[in-house]
């Protein structure tokens, strides 16, 4: 194991620094004081070369328009071929300012008004609104759960392209179970969507943050097949913590895809790089390797450490251990509480605030999830203060 020269333990004061965890808590939960791991944010500092990236970035003073070069390029196809022996040709590749854009785009681009769009629930959320918002209609193939465990229903499947979903969803790996899909998985997902002639979008921003023993399989990376038929949405802002820098790309090597892609993305101005994105893309993809390794020791520590406290103070509840992402999704269906009852048990009670699990589907109804993401004395609070909720 590499020397760990990174402090994670460092507890940073977010607060009053235009958060979106930090500093809405008493607008959301009703109190200032009610400590945040919900949304997915980290709360360490990216790795110290992408700081200074950006810092000398700021520095210059003239915030003009961006353009790229090659070494952005590089930077991201090289990373895909270290990390994920993934081949991406530099014509694949889209700038996109987000994810959550790129697939309401898609969803308005590849599918039919009023016709139904796939997804697995529970899944992030915006996956529901992107869906609805674009006047489409959610075809739900709900996740089977057994034993703590996410599995896809390849039959319930196989229903929804026989009833004409032409569009699928896939979250990859996927938010909030934490399961991080296996090669024989995504192969039977995408030899239905073949045979069905579906477009799979497939969003792969938790693709870094992978635990031992798990490796990601990029969809498009299968066969030419699978690369044909869908996008894979793409970014660092997960992996690097850069979530409120705007960008993402989109990949497909389908000529046809990428151009109605390109032509909307042009049509809604979205096109251009903000001014940020290519420094934070190369110094995170070409100097941040060493310090995610680091991170995800960190945060596999901090899931060992909220497997055990839960266990030994809340046996009660079933934390699922997660493959992938800093999530961890704990069942809390045995207290038997509606999402009112376990906002009450967070935010009144506890003075601490995880994500109600419904809001990512009906099938999240009575469980909560918890962001690992933060230095152990924090998630130490918040375990105990959800305990004392209990007391
Ligand atoms: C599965 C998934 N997709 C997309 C996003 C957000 O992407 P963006 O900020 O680029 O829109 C998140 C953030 O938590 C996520 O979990």
């Amino acid at each position: 194991m590499s020397e760990k020269t990174f402090d994670f333990d460092k507890v940073i004061d977010r607060r009053g620094t235009y958060s979106y965890k930090w500093d809405q808590s008493e607008k959301l939960f009703g109190d200032k004081d009610i400590l945040p791991l919900w949304v997915a944010d980290m709360d360490f500092s990216s790795p110290p070369a992408v700081a200074e990236a950006i810092a000398k970035r700021a520095a210059q003073g003239i915030y003009g328009y961006t353009v790229k070069t090659a070494a952005y390029t590089d930077a991201i196809t090289g990373w895909f071929k270290r990390r994920h022996q993934w081949e991406i040709s530099p014509e694949w590749l889209t700038d996109s300012p987000g994810i959550v854009p790129s697939l309401s785009i898609a969803v308005d681009l590849f599918s039919e008004p009023g016709s139904k769009v796939i997804l697995q629930s529970p899944v992030y959320y915006p996956f529901y609104d992107v869906i609805r918002m674009n006047g489409r209609q959610v075809a739900d193939n709900a996740l089977l759960l057994n034993d703590s465990y996410y599995t896809m229903d390849l039959g319930h499947l196989e229903e929804l392209m026989q009833d004409g979903a032409k569009l699928l969803l896939l979250c990859n790996p996927h938010n909030p179970g934490g399961r991080v899909w296996k090669r024989e998985e995504l192969v039977s997902v995408g030899e239905l969507c073949q045979k069905y002639n579906v477009t799979v979008v497939s969003d792969e921003i938790h693709c870094d943050l992978i635990h031992k023993g798990h490796q990601h399989i990029p969809f498009a990376s299968i066969s030419d097949e699978f690369a044909q038929m869908s996008l894979t949405c793409l970014a660092p802002t997960k992996t690097f913590n850069l979530p409120g820098i705007p960008v993402s790309f989109v990949v497909t090597p389908n000529a046809r895809l990428k151009k109605k892609f390109d032509f909307k993305l042009k049509t809604l101005s979205l096109h251009m790089l903000n001014f940020f994105a290519p420094v934070a893309v190369e110094a995170s993809y070409n100097q941040g390797e060493e310090w995610l390794e680091q991170m995800l020791d960190y945060v596999g520590d901090n899931a060992d450490y909220a497997l055990s406290y839960l266990s030994e103070h809340l046996p009660q509840l079933q934390a699922m251990r997660p493959e992938g992402t800093y999530l961890l999704w704990v069942d809390c269906r045995k207290l038997n509480l509606d999402a009112a009852g376990i906002k009450a048990l967070m935010y009144e009670k506890g003075k601490v605030a995880f994500n109600e699990g419904s809001i990512f589907g009906a099938g999240g109804q009575g469980f909560v999830r918890i962001n690992l993401a933060c230095p152990r004395s924090i998630l130490q609070e918040a375990l105990e203060r959800f305990h004392r909720g209990f007391l």
